[in-house]
């Protein structure tokens, strides 16, 4: 009995151990972007990512998949990964063609732009849930769903058409179910097992002040960036005292190494802005939040420095005047010392 419950502990322990990660989403996005110049060119490229972590990528110009990270192929044997690059070689040269038969078939005008949205992912607690959509012309018209392709509601008439047409394809259509059903969400799960280590580092932010091209007579621009943090989520506000202050956030922007930035401003009067402070949060920080001084970073800098100086003039002083002080006081306490 003890050895069945201890097995059965040991059993839990490794399945809440596995899905560690598991307790953020990952999810796994592949972006299609097609472009058609005119009726005789057009390019094709994909772009991957996990999370925030960008994974492949595929060029028009190549006939395979570049792996951007060592991680990037999952639990997918060689094999797996060359039919794979096989059928989506298939699916690059369909799209071309099929977009060069609607055009003609709806007079649709050059350039053409085609972009299809496709992923998968796995809430924690949930089944992994997976999509296709594709937008024409920046506009989203159709989906893959279940068995079958599905109009947007409310979009034009003519993607009816379309989608009729693409659903007498009965091959296309169990293509298309064993990669949603199957392929996305078993290269989803391989992935984020391999590159746990990756996807869940912490790196921590910088944090600085300086001060943006000044609003107005008598205003500042203060100014907080936050750089080289992963992952994404983060807090910044400006503060006085425990009282936060209304500001104006950026956008988190990516850097080119994978970690993210933001800059928080606040418009102020120039005599209000001593005492207000930037305060960072994020994850890597370890519930140590940075915060940043308005001023009194510099004030505290000019007393150490005039504690600098101080003390050499002091060092100095003594240096130079012991011995004539200590002359001096020999000289005139030795004599009337003399009864
Ligand atoms: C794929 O999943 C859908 C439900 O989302 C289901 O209706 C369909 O039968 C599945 N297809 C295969 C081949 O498993």
């Amino acid at each position: 009995m003890g050895h069945l419950l201890f097995l059965l502990l040991w059993g839990l322990q490794k399945v809440w151990g596995s899905s560690d990660v598991l307790q953020r989403a990952f999810p796994f996005h592949i972006l299609q972007i097609s472009s058609f110049p005119n009726s005789s060119h057009a390019r094709t490229d994909f772009l991957a990512w996990l999370g925030e972590l960008q994974t492949h990528r595929w060029r028009n110009e190549s006939d395979t998949v570049q792996f951007l990270k060592p991680w990037s192929m999952g639990r997918f044997s060689q094999q797996q990964v060359k039919q794979l690059q096989q059928e989506f070689l298939i699916y690059r040269f369909s799209v071309f063609n099929d977009v060069q038969k609607f055009s003609k078939l709806f007079k649709l005008t050059y350039p053409i732009d085609l972009q299809v949205f496709i992923g998968c992912e796995v809430q924690p607690g949930k089944d992994t849930e997976s999509f296709f959509n594709v937008a024409l012309q920046g506009i989203y018209i159709l989906s893959f769903r279940g068995t079958s392709w599905k109009p947007v509601p409310d979009v034009s008439p003519s993607v009816d058409v379309v989608v009729q047409e693409f659903n007498k394809d009965q091959g296309t259509r169990a293509m298309m179910q064993v990669l949603m059903n199957y392929t996305c969400p078993q290269l989803l799960h391989g992935i984020i097992e391999a590159g746990k280590s990756d996807l869940e580092k912490q790196v921590k932010p910088e944090a600085w002040l300086s001060s943006g091209p000044s609003p107005g007579p008598g205003r500042l621009l203060l100014v907080c960036r936050v750089s080289g943090f992963y992952p994404k989520p983060v807090w910044v506000k400006w503060m006085r005292g425990e009282q936060e202050q209304p500001a104006q956030q950026g956008d988190i922007l990516p850097n080119a190494d994978e970690t993210w930035h933001l800059r928080v401003t606040m418009d102020v009067e120039s005599r209000e802005a001593a005492g207000l402070s930037c305060r960072v949060k994020h994850s890597s920080l370890g519930g140590q939040d940075i915060i940043l001084y308005w001023g009194g970073s510099r004030i505290s800098w000019m007393w150490i420095w005039a504690l600098v100086v101080l003390g050499c003039v002091l060092i100095v002083g003594i240096a130079c005047f012991r011995r004539p002080i200590w002359m001096w006081l020999k000289r005139h306490c030795s004599y009337e010392d003399i009864p």
